[in-house]
């Protein structure tokens, strides 16, 4: 893997990474390589079913466990984060994902509310939780980034994506307005990359996603971004090379969103 050093000297939070196919596990291989230090976090699940502590041999970096919907976890983690890496934060990965209706495959027009609730706190208010606390603790210097994930569904109809679809609408919503706000306060940058499907354990759930899958696929010109190009793409946004850009919905996604139609979907396979 070649590395630019664009993130030298940069310390950063990661979250999200569960497994090696967790878009946030390429990130934080690439940012590793890109010469930033950081501290990895999930929840006590995530900790208990997935395999962070692997991921943080290889990037020489400590796990920190919080639950992303609790604030009083996420004072923690950024107190203990600048303890550990000696200073204030320069990037955050917010790659967050968990929907009770999706996992339970419940129709549109008969969806758990209490379920409902608990996607837009874990997928979104989160976002919001986090960057209330950073702010309270002063804990991000000038031009610090933070990136989240986002999907289309957020703005056009995908019928398996269910109350994501709402959750992700918020969460590209929160990005603008606390975009602002920090902006203005302590030029802090706020981004949503919007990627394109990719096999993880956060669409398992999701109904026919292979079928799904392979129509981005076809739809979208350059094909499917995967998680190490999105991983490349999210250093960029890390990086001081893009240090105007923020407030912004990002697609990450090959062209889908500006496509229509593409020949591709009417050839054969052989
Ligand atoms: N996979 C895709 O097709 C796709 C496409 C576009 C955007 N995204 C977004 O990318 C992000 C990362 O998802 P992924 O696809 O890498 O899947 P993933 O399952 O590997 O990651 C989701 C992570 O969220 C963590 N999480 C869930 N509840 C939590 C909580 N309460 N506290 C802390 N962490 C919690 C999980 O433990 C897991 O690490 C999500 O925001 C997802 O919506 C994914």
């Amino acid at each position: 893997m070649m590395s630019h050093n664009l993130l030298r000297g940069k310390k950063g939070i990661i979250f999200g990474a569960l497994t090696n196919e967790s878009i946030a596990w390429a990130v934080a291989e690439k940012a590793f390589s890109e010469g930033a230090r950081f501290t990895l976090t999930n929840s006590p699940l995530g900790l208990r079913i997935g395999q962070i502590n692997e991921l943080a041999k290889l990037c020489n970096a400590e796990v920190i466990t919080a639950d992303v919907s609790v604030v009083e976890d996420l004072e923690n983690l950024l107190n203990k984060s600048m303890e550990i890496l000696g200073g204030k934060i320069d990037f955050i990965l917010h790659a967050i994902g968990m929907s009770k209706n999706v996992l339970k495959k419940r129709d549109y027009d008969d969806l758990n509310y209490k379920d409902f609730i608990q996607t837009i706190d874990i997928c979104a208010l989160s976002l919001h939780k986090l960057l209330q606390t950073t702010s309270k603790l002063d804990a991000l210097n000038e031009y610090a980034s933070v990136v989240t994930l986002t999907y289309i569904g957020s703005q056009r109809i995908f019928p398996d994506y269910s109350d994501m679809s709402q959750a992700k609408a918020m969460l590209e919503s929160i990005v603008r307005n606390f975009g602002y706000q920090y902006g203005i306060k302590k030029k802090v940058r706020v981004n949503a990359v919007s990627q394109s499907p990719t096999f993880t354990t956060a669409v398992k759930g999701v109904k026919s996603f292979k079928e799904f899958y392979e129509f981005a696929d076809k739809m979208s010109p350059l094909g499917n971004a995967t998680a190490q190009e999105c991983g490349d793409y999210c250093i960029t946004l890390f990086s001081d090379l893009t240090r105007k850009v923020t407030m912004q919905t990002l697609y990450h996604d090959g062209g889908f969103s500006s496509t229509g139609m593409s020949s591709n979907l009417f050839m054969k396979n052989d």
